[in-house]
């Protein structure tokens, strides 16, 4: 079975876009893949280091990834910090990297802001540590929403660049995997990643601006759902969402100037395993007073259980913990056979 890696922040409230672009896909992957998800705590403290409650956070994402559907007796779930590895092979991609691929990071940009020189080292290196989660693991898909794309590209990168610099050492280690790349036969010891970021919601929209993320640093709770929601703040925020005058088009290229409906839709698509195209078909015509109320009973429907089994299961904090524990330990075994590869293969005395 092909190997999934990914991984979720434990920094603020999970919302509709991280359940939609990323965990309600780490679910419906389980039953074709082995997989390992990872609550990635070393990624958090790089845009902001302290952090009022650290531990509830990464146990409130472990709860939501549970509660989802995951199975973590089946697949791996875990807290990135316990897996030393993740941060070994960090440096050693750190300097695989060159500091212009980082500089080019859209995300740095953006969470850097104006004050660059002010921004931490570990929020210029986020994406060397994000590419070593995913190939301590030599993982070959990754589900993730859009604006994980150019991280994705980039580990693509780190590996192509690790396999051609030490082409040579792979192979008297022994070590060359052969890979098909599109068309092409390639030997190297790290897959080149294919990221998993189709779907009806790989990019899902502020409630009040369709033309920006839906994210858990937007000032307007009113922007987005959060996952911990009750059905009255889910309808509420639905009812108020931005929308145009116009009733929902007849077919979809209709809704390609229309952000806010385009969103909306898309979200009923994903919250109801159907395309686009069905949901214009049921409700093509209507106004968005009869498609907002059957929009807020689908997402109440889909998210209550979810927010009702994650406060059960935060109820028992060491529960979890051991889930943590017990797969961070099936974690280890196969991140310690890389490291041991990856030090053979640059030269280093284990
Ligand atoms: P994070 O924690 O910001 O987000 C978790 C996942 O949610 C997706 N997402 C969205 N999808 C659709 N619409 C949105 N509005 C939206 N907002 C967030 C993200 O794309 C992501 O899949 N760098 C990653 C975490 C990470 C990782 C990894 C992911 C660290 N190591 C290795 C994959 C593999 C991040 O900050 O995600």
């Amino acid at each position: 079975k092909p190997l999934v890696f990914s991984g979720v922040q434990p920094t603020g409230n999970l919302h509709l876009g991280n359940y939609l672009g990323a965990i309600r896909k780490f679910v419906a992957l389980q039953d074709s893949h082995d997989c390992i998800y990872c609550v990635v705590d070393l990624h958090a403290i790089t845009a902001q280091l302290v952090h009022e409650d650290l531990k509830h956070q990464t146990r409130s994402i472990t709860a939501a990834f549970l509660a989802s559907g995951i199975d973590p007796k089946s697949h791996i779930v875990f807290n990135q910090s316990r897996v030393p590895q993740h941060a070994e092979l960090a440096w050693v991609f750190n300097c695989v990297a060159r500091i212009g691929w980082m500089n080019r990071m859209t995300q740095f940009k953006d969470k850097a802001g104006k004050d660059r020189e002010n921004a931490s080292l570990g929020l210029l290196a986020y994406p060397s540590l994000m590419a070593a989660d995913i190939l301590v693991y030599r993982a070959t898909h990754v589900p993730v929403g859009d604006d994980q794309k150019q991280h994705l590209e980039l580990t693509r990168d780190i590996a192509q660049k690790f396999n051609i610099d030490f082409s040579n050492r792979i192979q008297q280690c022994g070590l060359d995997v052969a890979m098909t790349v599109g068309e092409e036969k390639i030997k190297g010891y790290f897959p080149l990643t294919e990221p998993l970021i189709d779907g009806p919601a790989p990019r899902v929209m502020s409630l009040r601006d369709g033309t920006k993320k839906m994210s858990k640093s937007d000032v307007s709770d009113l922007s987005r759902i959060n996952l911990t929601d009750d059905a009255d703040t889910i309808s509420k925020k639905i009812r108020k969402a931005k929308t145009d005058p116009e009733p929902l088009p007849g077919d979809v290229a209709g809704l390609a100037e229309r952000p806010e409906a385009d969103n909306l839709v898309g979200i009923y698509a994903a919250l109801s395993d159907r395309s686009k195209q069905d949901i214009i078909d049921e409700f093509g015509g209507q106004q968005f007073s009869a498609f907002k109320p059957a929009l807020a009973d689908l997402a109440i429907e889909v998210l209550s259980p979810v927010s009702v089994e994650m406060r059960r299961l935060l109820d028992d904090p060491g529960h979890i913990d051991a889930v943590l524990k017990d797969g961070g330990e099936r974690a280890s075994a196969i991140a310690e056979q890389t490291m041991r590869d990856v030090k053979s293969i640059i030269g280093l005395i284990d």
